[in-house]
């Protein structure tokens, strides 16, 4: 219930999972208090928005038939980053996690029977997946990374 909340505050606030810190911020403005600015985003946010850009990348390297690189290590980090802090590691984060790293490497496997478009869209349909069960804020967002 309370993620349920924290996503539907996020619709209005940043477009992101993390709004701890804009609450504070909301109600301290409230009463008027002189606010600054101290939205810090958890390392988590920031590897997603690195994924994101990330991706964007592959996306137009594949639109345009050219050779995609190696698997990004970085995404690893999707396994110790550490969260906003309203949010838990829980056990559907972490299956979650691993079929989505097991996807990426699959993106990477030359010898895989599926297209290179299949298995990016498998990708970004495990992003998609994740976020159902977490933080469906970004979303319609992620969707724009599928090739169609
Ligand atoms: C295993 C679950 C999971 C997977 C897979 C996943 N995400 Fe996320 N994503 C989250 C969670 C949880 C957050 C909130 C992180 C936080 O606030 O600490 C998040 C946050 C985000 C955000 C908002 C970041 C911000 O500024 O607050 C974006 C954008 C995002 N993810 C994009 C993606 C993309 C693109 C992919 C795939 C390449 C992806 N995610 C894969 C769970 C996931």
């Amino acid at each position: 219930m309370k993620g349920i909340l924290s996503c539907f505050s996020m619709l209005f606030l940043f477009i992101s999972c993390n709004n701890t810190e804009e609450k504070v911020i909301l109600e301290n403005s409230k009463k008027g208090k002189i606010v600054y600015d101290m939205y810090e985003p958890s390392e988590m946010a920031n590897l997603m928005n690195q994924m994101y850009a990330y991706n964007e990348g592959v996306k137009k390297t594949i639109i345009a038939g050219e050779d995609i690189e190696g698997f990004p290590l970085d995404f690893l980090k999707i396994h110790s980053a550490e969260l906003s802090d309203f949010k838990k590691r829980n056990q559907t984060f972490e299956s979650f996690s691993k079929l989505f790293i097991e996807a990426e490497r699959e993106l990477y496997n030359p010898e895989s029977d599926l297209s290179e478009t299949d298995r990016f869209n498998n990708v970004v349909n495990l992003c998609i997946s994740c976020h159902q069960t977490e933080c469906t804020g970004p979303i319609p967002r992620i969707r724009k990374l599928l090739i169609k």
